[in-house]
């Protein structure tokens, strides 16, 4: 049966632990700036890379459950952390369409590539369910190195995206790829974009940057316009901005790091916010 118009112009659910994912929303307003969008941050629980893998899984389907009881019509994982914690069950539980993060910026990086090296820096949680390297695996020729990057997503969490501090923890965990002579990297993270500039300037201009970010927004065109689920309409979009932690920091964060993409954010209660263990 075809979708109704109702059901066309249901918003695109994004989700992601914090603001890393505002990384994917933008791109996607780019390509696709007539859908609506609904994204929720999982502030309050963010970083999700150091957590256990069963916590990353409950949390993120206890956002995602919001964000299909909000009635949206398909759904954006865009944290690669959460992604590798809870796609297969996400699949099974809901009816609408997932995409995500990995698969994307995988093929993209297998693409451009030209000395098969290919570089991942990543959480600490996507680093350990190799996900990244199950993506790359069934692609001839590809070497990986991978090299997790935990304080990044603190960096961005803090609105911090320059500054000595986190040049030379770029310069650290970066080593290991430079060291491993990789012509291409994957942002595997969607904090991560948010530090293109001292990324690339520790890595130089030789090498590839490919973000899971737009790679990720050109899927999710490539998912609606295959399932025919576009919005007929060609005005303006809504933007709902869900955030469990303060709606005010989430604002003034969200505007530090990007501009004036977010107007308004609200403040949702989800589970218990319990410590992370580092
Ligand atoms: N943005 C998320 C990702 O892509 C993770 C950030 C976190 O550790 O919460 O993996």
């Amino acid at each position: 049966m075809s979708p109704t118009t109702t059901e066309l112009r249901a918003p695109i659910g994004i989700f992601d632990s914090g603001f890393g994912g505002l990384t994917v929303a933008r791109q996607i307003a780019d390509v696709l700036p007539h859908e609506d969008i609904a994204y929720l941050g999982d502030t309050a629980r963010a970083p999700y890379g150091p957590r256990p893998i069963a916590e990353v899984r409950q949390y993120a389907l206890e956002c995602l459950d919001r964000l299909v009881n909000h009635g949206v019509k398909a759904l954006v994982i865009a944290c690669n952390t959460a992604s590798a914690a809870v796609l297969r069950d996400a699949r099974e539980r809901y009816d609408v369409p997932i995409i995500e993060v990995v698969l994307p910026a995988a093929r993209r990086a297998a693409g451009v590539t030209r000395n098969g090296r290919v570089g991942v820096i990543c959480t600490a949680a996507t680093a350990t369910s190799m996900a990244y390297e199950d993506a790359l695996a069934a692609s001839v020729g590809i070497t990986v190195t991978t090299s997790p990057c935990p304080r990044f997503v603190e960096f961005v969490e803090a609105g911090i995206t320059a500054g000595p501090e986190v040049l030379a923890v770029a310069r650290e965990y970066l080593q290991p790829i430079k060291d491993a002579g990789c012509d291409t990297l994957i942002l595997g993270c969607t904090h991560y974009p948010l530090l293109r500039g001292v990324i690339s300037y520790v890595m130089g201009d030789s090498v590839n940057l490919v973000s899971s970010a737009s790679e990720t927004a050109q899927e999710t065109w490539r998912v609606l316009n295959d399932l025919h689920l576009t919005t007929p309409d060609q005005g303006g979009s809504n933007r709902l901005f869900l955030t469990t932690g303060d709606s005010d920091r989430f604002k003034g964060i969200s505007q530090r790091l990007l501009g004036q993409f977010v107007h308004t954010a609200e403040t949702i209660h989800l589970g218990r916010v319990p410590k992370v263990h580092r």
